[in-house]
This record gives structure tokens, sequence and C-alpha cells, in this order.
């Protein structure tokens, strides 16, 4: 079976043709960062018409790249949620367009499931049952996977998700948006141990995880630094040895949920999915604590660790296989808890 992926849910515009047989043919990637990055932030409405704009002529190249006419796909998957609903309005009406044309089913991919399935990309995929780690701008949640849409939320995040703290903590830090890989490359000049931040909800029993109180603390020794400057600047190391302290806080902090997860639940593998996962720190700091657990770790490559249209046309190739597809209603949703999604192969309510 042939699908072609289309992922829209926010400042990417990401598309690609998967083979059930062959693998990953072709994928693209276009991403607005530079568009947003002079607010600082994403903007929904200049996300919606980029993709617009990029949407078309981003699936021709990559049909052509993937030596793929039209007339070969057997179904389209489209990101259908969560994410920004007019972003994901512009996929979802791309991809059902497109399947009504041709005459073959389509299907709406959860943004998550695809993150969480990334890894099966890879050369040596992870068998379920398994842990995961989803660590993204959005989302931060271990999850029990015993298959495909048969997950369990373990816990997740009472406030800000880790890549949004990373993001936060670059624009404190006067980083360009997104944060995260700028907090993480300023970090690598930093000094260990300069400063020790807190690890938020490791002392108490539990897989939930808060990230908010460690931003803040991170604002409060940026002030005081400054306050102790002769300019009223941070100077470019401290900052630096602020970037460590505050990545290395987080890092340990997964572990040792990570860890956690792993004992409670029994289980030798543990995945680790989303933006967040592309962190080389945290991989060898997961990496460390499963060879003393003796499990085993499975992450995606970089780039698609991050948003991409290969894990939505893996994970949508997945459940069309299995003869899902979506019904008459166009169905995106800036909400939608993974653990809701049915078991691979069953129609949707
Ligand atoms: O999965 P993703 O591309 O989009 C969402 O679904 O949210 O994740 C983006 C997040 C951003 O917060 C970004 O700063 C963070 O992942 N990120 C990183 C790294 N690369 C991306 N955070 C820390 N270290 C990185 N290397
Ligand atoms: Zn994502």
């Amino acid at each position: 079976m042939r699908v072609l992926g289309i992922e829209t849910s926010c400042d990417e515009t990401g598309v690609a043709v998967y083979d059930s047989e062959r693998g990953l043919l072709a994928d693209r990637l276009y991403s607005q960062v530079e568009l947003h990055a002079r607010y600082g932030g994403v903007v929904p409405e200049l996300a919606s018409r980029d993709h617009i704009r990029k949407g078309l002529p981003l699936i021709q190249e990559v049909l052509e790249a993937a030596d793929t006419p039209l007339q070969a796909l057997d179904g389209i998957a489209y990101t259908a949620g969560p994410g920004l609903v007019g972003a994901l309005l512009v996929g979802a009406s791309l991809g059902r367009s497109l399947g009504m044309a041709l005459g073959i089913p389509t299907l709406g991919v959860h943004h998550m499931e695809g993150h969480l399935l990334a890894p099966m990309l890879e050369e040596h995929p992870p068998a379920f049952p398994f842990v995961a780690l989803l660590v993204s701008g959005g989302h931060t949640q271990l999850v029990r996977v015993e298959g495909i849409g048969r997950y369990q939320l373990l816990g997740e995040s009472l406030d800000d998700a880790a890549g949004e703290a990373f993001d936060k903590v670059g624009k404190m830090l006067g980083l360009a948006y997104p944060g995260g890989p700028r907090v993480a490359a300023l970090a690598e000049s930093g000094t260990p141990g300069r400063y020790e931040f807190p690890r938020p909800m490791t002392n108490r029993p539990g897989l939930d995880f808060s990230f908010s109180g460690l931003k803040t603390y991170v604002r409060n020794t940026l002030a005081e630094e400054a306050e102790r400057s002769a300019d009223g600047e941070v100077s470019e190391q401290l900052r630096a040895d602020i970037a460590r302290a505050f990545e290395e806080a987080v890092v340990q902090t997964l572990v040792i949920k990570c860890r956690r997860a792993l004992q409670q639940s029994g289980l030798r593998s543990l995945v680790i999915a989303g933006g967040v996962s592309a962190n080389r720190r945290l991989r060898e700091g997961l990496q460390a604590m499963v060879e003393k657990e003796r499990a085993q770790l499975f992450y995606a490559q970089p780039r698609f660790c991050t948003d991409n249209g290969a894990m939505i046309a893996y994970a949508g190739c997945q459940r069309l296989a299995a003869g899902e597809h979506d019904d008459l209603s166009l169905n995106v949703k800036a909400r939608w808890p993974l653990a809701t999604l049915p078991p691979l192969g069953q129609l949707r309510a």
C-alpha cells in the first residue's frame, strides 16, 4: 500500500510518500521558522496562509521524487489534530479533496501518534510493548504502548511542555525562536555545576511533570545576575552557564521519570519521540540510564523527531492498511487526547 502523508499542524509543511513494502520513498519539509521568527512564536493565521502556499507544490515535488504518479497512491493521510485548527484545516482539505478526486480512502492522523511511531522508520525499530516518552513543543507525556492505538497515559506535564519550557527559556536568554535547539547549543559552552536548578516533582511518587517553576528559576537567576553586574547585562558565559543548568535539570527530571516508568511497568524498551527527543544530552542521559536498567532506548533520526510528513505517512499507512478511513465529515481537532484513539483497524465513531 502506498500512502501520501501531509503534516500541517503547526509551522512546518511536511509531505512524504510511504510504501508498506518498500518503506519511505520520499519526504520534504518546508519550515516557516523565518516567517514567525520576528514575532518570537508561531502566528496561527500566517501559518495557515503559508501552508496554503506551500502545500500543493510540495506534494508535487514529493510525488516526483518518489516516482509516484497520483494514480499510484492507495491512500492519503493528513494530520487531523492536535494543533492549530486553521493550519490543520489546510492539510485536511488538501488530503480530503485529493482523496475524493482519486477515489481513494483518506485518514486523519493523530499528530502525537505520528511522533510516537516515527522510530519505526529506523533500521532497528522497537517492538511492542514499550514505554514512550513524548516530548514536543505542546506535549510531555509518558505512555504505555501495547500496540498501535493501545495507549495508556502514565503521566504528563501539569503545566508547560518540555519543548515549551526550552522555547520560553530561549526567549529569556535572548535567543531566536524556536529556542530549544539554540538553548542546547548555548549550553555546550556552559560550565557544568555553575548553577544547580531543581528537578521538579522528582522527590514524590508519580509520573507527572511540571516545568513552569524551572522557568521561573531561570528568570530569577538572570535577574540576580543582571543586578550583580556593573552594566546590568548578563555575560555570554553566564547565560551559557544558565542554559547548561536548565538543560541538565530538564534532562535529569526526564531521566528520573523514565526510569520510574520502566521500573513500574516492568517493560524493557523505552521510546522517545517529538522535537525534544532530538536533544543530544537527553539521548545520552537516557542511554546511560537504560544500560543500568538493562533496557533499550529507541529514537528517530533528528529530522524525524521534529514535525515531518514521514511520520504521518507511516502512521496513516498502518491504519489505512488495517481498513480504517474517514467518513464524510471533515473533522480537525485542536485538542485530542491520545488515549482516546481506537486500536488498529477499528473504525472511529
Ligand atoms: O515535535 P515538534 O517539532 O513540534 C510539536 O509537535 O510541538 O517539537 C518542537 C519542540 C520545540 O519546542 C523545540 O524547541 C524543541 O521541540 N526542540 C528541542 C530540540 N530540537 C527541537 N528542544 C531541545 N533540544 C533540541 N535539540
Ligand atoms: Zn510535533
